[in-house]
């Protein structure tokens, strides 16, 4: 693969940013061509994306697909669909995409659709309540046996089971997991012990924790209230676990929650809505697999991260989704961004002279606005804003719908047109202090504009649109990933405070090693000796 940054369309968008990128200007933009929203909106399955509140034009497009095309990204992307091993460092294949293929049509299909079968299967039995007993279910797992779950459960509510609680601890601070178990009985909660190593520090210690409470308050059967999902089945059993529902090691931790890790998920919304939100992600692979670059929208957003990152030098982007189905996206978001593009060295192990995964950030509209947008429209950094907004909602309540559907449409324009001093002039401020002259009240209360943004629409928040609306951000991030030429699906930056945690632990336990600061530094000691005294 050749490096991003060695190309020929490298050195002509860093000649185009110079003469037309630093100062594009939106709002010259769209008065020069009235087109322009036509021209950069994509309809991609389920997906909707205007694309023209960013600061490129159809030169940066066309040097942008260039880019990709030199890059290899066609090839890549093939490679990946093929099963080709190209998580080198670990020497994996990267298949994600396989889990949601239909039946006798992607790689493993016959083991993907065992599991899948079984999973379901075994998800409506708890569902048929009368028959479980169970009304509670804990998921125990955390990074990608969490994340997932954890942010499609809310967001498909309208599509869940009624008196089937699902319940999600993954931090190891037990202030996690007790307010959690103190509302439970054991007889009508099911534990899933959510692992693709089983080995994860946290969730070992917290699985631990629920089958003591589990024993204290009289449960009996652990093999019928915990079940696993995990590639590791021998350590599992190893636990007491019998009933466990397996997956493979070409599916990543972040890429993990079409398998058995979606166990939560399909107990919430049943077997046929699970196979849409499969069907929705399908539906977008083949979008990303067969649509020209120039049309293809993860593609296209992938593109403009790298345009935005290494040519405007943007570090971060905040996501806003106007549904609070997806307050849980942005995190969700942080660990499949941050944690497959936050590297240093290319595929040969090469330092990157050039910067990689921004911060990804956000919390869900309305509730952003009042917080941290003042910091988006009149702070000194610029950062683009991602909006995600829902045509039809799932409740009754279309008064507030369009309240939420307002305000986002409102801050895209806002971010963009900005207000002049002149115009902040012209205005009455009667809250303003009347101590200070009109010039500099006008100075405070304008706003520079030309701040860019991306608003994706969904027509409803339904399985199969979430389904693509998340495999589109797993392809974006490995088009933005391959354009830098890194691994985007191993995760080594985990490793060194995992293993400094095992160290320090002995420290801090109870036992004869307790506040020992031998070999520590100043300031871990210090604190270590604060902690232990
Ligand atoms: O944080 C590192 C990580 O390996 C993630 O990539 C993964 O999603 C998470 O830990 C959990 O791992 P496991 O599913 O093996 O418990």
């Amino acid at each position: 693969m050749m490096r991003c940054d060695r190309t020929v369309a490298w050195t002509a968008l860093q000649g185009h940013f110079e003469a037309h990128g630093r100062e594009l200007d939106l709002r010259e933009a769209f008065a020069r061509d009235p087109a322009r929203f036509d021209a950069f909106a994509l309809q991609a399955p389920e997906v909707f994306a205007d694309l023209s509140k960013n600061r490129w034009d159809l030169a940066t497009r066309r040097l942008l697909v260039e880019l990709a095309r030199e890059c290899g990204l066609e090839a890549r992307r093939d490679a990946m669909l093929a099963g080709e091993p190209i998580n080198t460092t670990e020497g994996r294949a990267v298949l994600h995409t396989a889990l949601r293929a239909p039946r006798g049509q992607g790689p493993f299909s016959d083991d993907v659709h065992g599991v899948l079968d079984a999973m379901l299967g075994f998800a409506e039995g708890i569902r048929d309540t009368a028959a479980s007993g169970i009304r509670d279910v804990v998921n125990i797992g955390i990074g990608g046996s969490d994340l997932g779950p954890q942010m499609v459960v809310p967001a498909l509510d309208a599509f869940a089971q009624r008196g089937l609680r699902c319940h999600f601890v993954s931090n190891v601070d037990g202030h996690d997991i007790t307010p959690v178990l103190r509302g439970l009985d054991p007889a009508t909660t099911l534990f899933i012990i959510a692992s693709k190593t089983f080995t994860t520090q946290e969730t070992m210690a917290n699985a631990a924790v629920a089958r003591e409470w589990f024993l204290a308050q009289g449960g009996t059967d652990i093999g019928r209230h915990f079940v696993g999902a995990t590639t590791n089945l021998k350590a599992a059993a190893a636990f007491g676990i019998h009933t466990t529902f397996g997956f493979w090691d070409w599916v990543g931790g972040r890429y993990s929650l079409w398998s058995a890790i979606g166990l939560p998920i399909a107990i919430a919304i049943g077997a046929d809505n699970f196979r849409a939100m499969l069907d929705g992600a399908h539906a977008m692979d083949r979008h990303f697999a067969e649509a020209p670059l120039e049309a293809n929208l993860p593609v296209q957003l992938g593109l403009l991260d790298v345009w935005y990152r290494n040519f405007h030098r943007f570090t971060s982007r905040s996501v806003a989704p106007y549904h609070q189905g997806l307050k849980r996206l942005p995190a969700y978001l942080q660990q499949l961004e941050m944690e497959s593009n936050g590297k240093c060295v290319d595929l040969d192990g090469e330092p990157l002279a050039l910067g990689t995964s921004p911060v990804v950030w956000g919390e869900p509209g309305t509730n952003g606005q009042h917080a941290y947008f003042q910091m988006l429209h009149q702070g000194t950094d610029v950062i683009p804003v991602e909006f995600i907004a829902v045509k039809h909602p799932t409740h009754p309540y279309l008064g507030l719908h369009a309240k939420a559907l307002a305000n986002c449409l409102a801050q895209s324009q806002a971010l963009m047109l900005g207000k002049t001093t002149e115009a902040a002039l012209g205005e009455k401020a009667p809250t303003a202090s009347q101590q200070l002259d009109a010039l500099t009240v006008a100075r405070h209360r304008s706003f520079p504009g030309n701040r860019p943004s991306t608003t994706l629409l969904l027509d409803k928040l339904t399985p199969r649109a979430l389904g693509a609306l998340i495999a589109m951000y797993e392809h974006r991030v490995f088009t933005s990933g391959a354009v830098w030429g890194i691994n985007s699906f191993d995760q080594w930056g985990v490793e060194l405070g995992k293993a400094l945690a095992s160290d320090l632990l002995p420290r801090l336990d109870p036992g004869p090693q307790r506040g020992a600061t031998a070999g520590l530094d100043a300031s871990t000691a210090g604190l270590l000796r604060r902690l232990t005294e």
